[in-house]
């Protein structure tokens, strides 16, 4: 007994429950939190963030598409999110003659706002703990698979009958803790979505990938878009007769900035966390998956920089290819080393050898055994997944053949896809590319699992680079008229074409031997998390859970405070526009400010200007665009990033540093009042803790 007491108390001291700030709690039961949040300065109530009987804050946050977060500013419909978030959108309206993405865009009234046709913003009715309808008489002894088949006949029912009550209603039924608890989510969908502001990419990218996931940050990272409904205010699909949305409730702007220590809670979708996995499954992130993905990616970023570098068309064509590359390549780095500092698997291994003390004769003996078999079964079959995304996919003719293949009987489809792959492709960087990420493939995929066509085409031409220089030679894909002039029914000509028939043989391969085996031990490991996680709750009976993110409503809670990245250092939590001043280069893209900004600063009293704040919020990618909120629930800024030292949070949080990076929503209105002269915009909006007149 005193063993197993001190066992628990040890135990709470290891995996304690969330100190500090750590944690994503679902609103419909922030009732659980709303004590601690007061205590630490919140000055709102339960109903005030989430009420189904009255409006309340979720009913001014959204969705924004399918992996980011908006919120509603004004009773009209105005929405704020990220820059990045309406990147796509922005780049769709741009061209040569007027390009949104450089220079900025700002509708000076309604018949200016732009439509995006496949935009949609969600937003969240309800959600409610449907366990007992979903589980009702399923007992252990139900055999997984029958489980299974339950579990989704009953959630079809119940998205069925939710979806059925209203236009523009969208249901879903989603697993938290792995499945020990069901909840349903009831969304509704808005189409008409129209773009109304974007700075220019120089504010609204400001640092680019150099300053991405770091602090200090100077980033003026948001758009601005409107909701439009049918007449009714309810979801319609684009029409010039429908309206501006009229929300249940949007949210005022605080104009007072924040001051160190305030308290900030983050209200959004956080898209995937997994903080109570086995140590096996971190030690595989940081010590084997993250250390291989990022060698690959730091080859191809090399490769595509160097041509970027001695041609400004080229570096125009990789901009956006090199962003996306650069982005989880350096959120790995700080998560892998942040998991190492936190010494998470050896402090997981530590825990689980005292949760297998307590398992001894309770159901969940011999658990964490099984589950160690089955992490290290599946490990290289999930290395080889991982390096056929990493390298295979990473050769742009390979997929470019597949695509094309599939398209063969749409001319204007087809067409209008090599289109913009030639827009965009530059041969060299592909063919170096090539001979790297195919190197690459044979050293990390274990030799037992290499396929066959790999090994006989090295054994065929010798080297990696022969082979390259052969497929190049012959492949019809560099060359775009050839691909234009392929008809419906040039099957054949594409399907042995060498690029096309290298493809083919490694998807068959994957699809084969690789995908369906680690889909098996996937399904197996997530049934043993689930019996893991109700363990852990009954050993742990103390702590306080949250559920891994999973792309549902979240909030998050703490306070606006630096961090030292280094011994020696220390990070201020406020960034200003005398950083932006100090940063500026107009021969570094990365840090090349409008012109009209300098002016602007030149006349001088902008100093003081605040860009980007850092708060210890738990936040992770889908949390893009969140509101941060201050003590009273009005807007003090924009969710856009976190620091890279703190990535790890998404296995283990350090709150010492794990921080989120925000946009302070003063910076914004800074830029559409004098960068974009769209102070008009002001007229709809609520604000607080200030006068807007300093703006104007
Ligand atoms: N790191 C931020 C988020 O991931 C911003 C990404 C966009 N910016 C960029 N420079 N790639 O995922
Ligand atoms: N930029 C990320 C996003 O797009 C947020 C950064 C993070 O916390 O991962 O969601």
């Amino acid at each position: 007994m005193k063993r197993l007491f001190i066992s628990i108390a040890l135990s709470l001291a290891v995996l304690s429950p969330a100190r500090a700030d750590e944690g994503m709690w679902l609103p419909v039961l922030i009732s659980q939190r709303i004590a601690d949040m007061q205590a630490k300065g919140c000055r709102l109530t339960a109903e005030d963030i989430y009420s189904v009987n009255k409006a309340s804050l979720k009913d001014a946050i959204v969705l924004f598409g399918s992996g980011c977060t908006g919120e509603i500013i004004s009773d009209q419909g105005l929405l704020f999110t990220n820059h990045h978030c309406g990147y796509s959108f922005i780049q769709k309206h741009s061209n040569v003659e007027h390009d949104y993405l450089k220079d900025g865009f700002w509708a000076m009234g309604r018949d200016e706002e732009l439509p995006n046709p496949g935009l949609t913003v969600s937003f969240l009715e309800r959600m409610e703990d449907v366990t007992d309808i979903i589980l009702e008489g399923i007992t252990e002894e139900v055999e997984p698979a029958e489980r299974d088949s339950l579990v989704k006949v009953r959630s079809a029912k119940l998205v069925s009958e939710a979806s059925a009550k209203g236009k523009g209603l969208s249901a879903r039924v989603e697993a938290l803790y792995y499945g020990n608890q069901y909840f349903l989510f009831v969304y509704k969908i808005y189409r008409d979505i129209r773009l109304v502001g974007a700075p220019p990419s120089s504010i609204g990218k400001f640092g680019g990938d150099t300053d991405n996931w770091m602090w200090p940050r100077h980033t003026g990272d948001f758009s601005i878009f409107r909701i439009y409904a049918g007449k009714d205010n309810e979801p319609a699909e684009y029409s010039k007769d429908n309206v501006p949305f009229r929300p249940k409730k949007s949210l005022r702007i605080s104009l007072a900035g924040v001051s160190d220590g305030d308290f900030t809670f983050v209200y959004g979708c956080p898209g995937t966390t997994r903080e109570y996995v086995l140590s096996d499954e971190v030690r595989y992130v940081s010590e084997v998956s993250d250390p291989a993905k990022i060698a690959l990616r730091t080859q191809r970023l090399a490769i595509q920089k160097k041509y970027m570098s001695q041609d400004q068309a080229v570096r125009i064509k990789y901009s956006s290819k090199q962003a996306n590359v650069a982005n989880a390549w350096k959120k790995w780095q700080g998560e892998s080393k942040g998991i190492r500092k936190m010494n998470t698997v050896a402090g997981k291994q530590e825990y689980e050898a005292r949760f297998d003390e307590w398992a001894g004769g309770t159901g969940y003996e011999g658990l964490t055994r099984k589950m160690h078999r089955l992490y290290s079964e599946r490990e290289p079959f999930f290395l080889a997944y991982e390096y056929y995304n990493e390298t295979v996919r990473a050769i742009e003719i390979l997929n470019f053949a597949s695509a094309i293949h599939s398209r063969l009987r749409n001319k204007d489809a087809k067409d209008g896809y090599a289109g913009a792959f030639f827009k965009d492709y530059y041969q060299p960087i592909d063919e170096e590319i090539f001979t790297a990420m195919m190197e690459g493939f044979g050293e990390g995929v274990s030799k037992g699992l290499l396929p066959n066509y790999y090994t006989d085409k090295l054994q065929e031409y010798g080297s990696v680079e022969a082979w390259k220089k052969d497929l190049f030679s012959k492949s019809l894909f560099t060359d775009r008229d050839k691909v234009l002039a392929l008809g419906p029914d040039d099957k054949a000509i594409v399907e042995t074409d060498p690029a096309y028939e290298m493809f083919d043989a490694f998807r068959k391969w994957f699809e084969t031997y690789i995908k369906p085996v680690v889909d098996r031990l996937n399904k197996e490991i997530n049934l043993a998390n689930r019996q893991y996680m109700k363990g852990q709750m009954e050993f742990n009976k103390e702590k306080v859970f949250y559920p891994d993110a999973n792309l549902t409503l979240r909030v998050a809670y703490g306070h606006v405070e630096g961090y030292s990245p280094a011994d020696g250092a220390w990070y201020k939590p406020v960034s200003t526009l005398k950083g932006i001043i100090e940063k500026d280069n107009p021969d570094i893209f990365d840090y090349d400010i409008p012109q009209k900004l300098r002016d602007l600063y030149a006349k001088g009293g902008l100093d003081g200007q605040p860009v980007c704040f850092l708060a210890t919020n738990h936040t992770t990618g889908g949390n893009s665009g969140s509101p941060v909120l201050n003590a009273d629930g009005d807007l003090i800024g924009i969710n856009f990033d976190r620091v890279w030292e703190g990535t790890m949070s998404d296995y283990v949080f350090d709150p010492e540093v794990c921080r989120n990076v925000s946009l302070d929503v003063r910076y914004l209105l800074f830029n559409i009042s004098r960068i974009g002269n769209a102070s008009y915009l002001f007229k709809e909006m609520k604000f607080t803790g200030g006068s807007i007149k300093k703006y104007r």
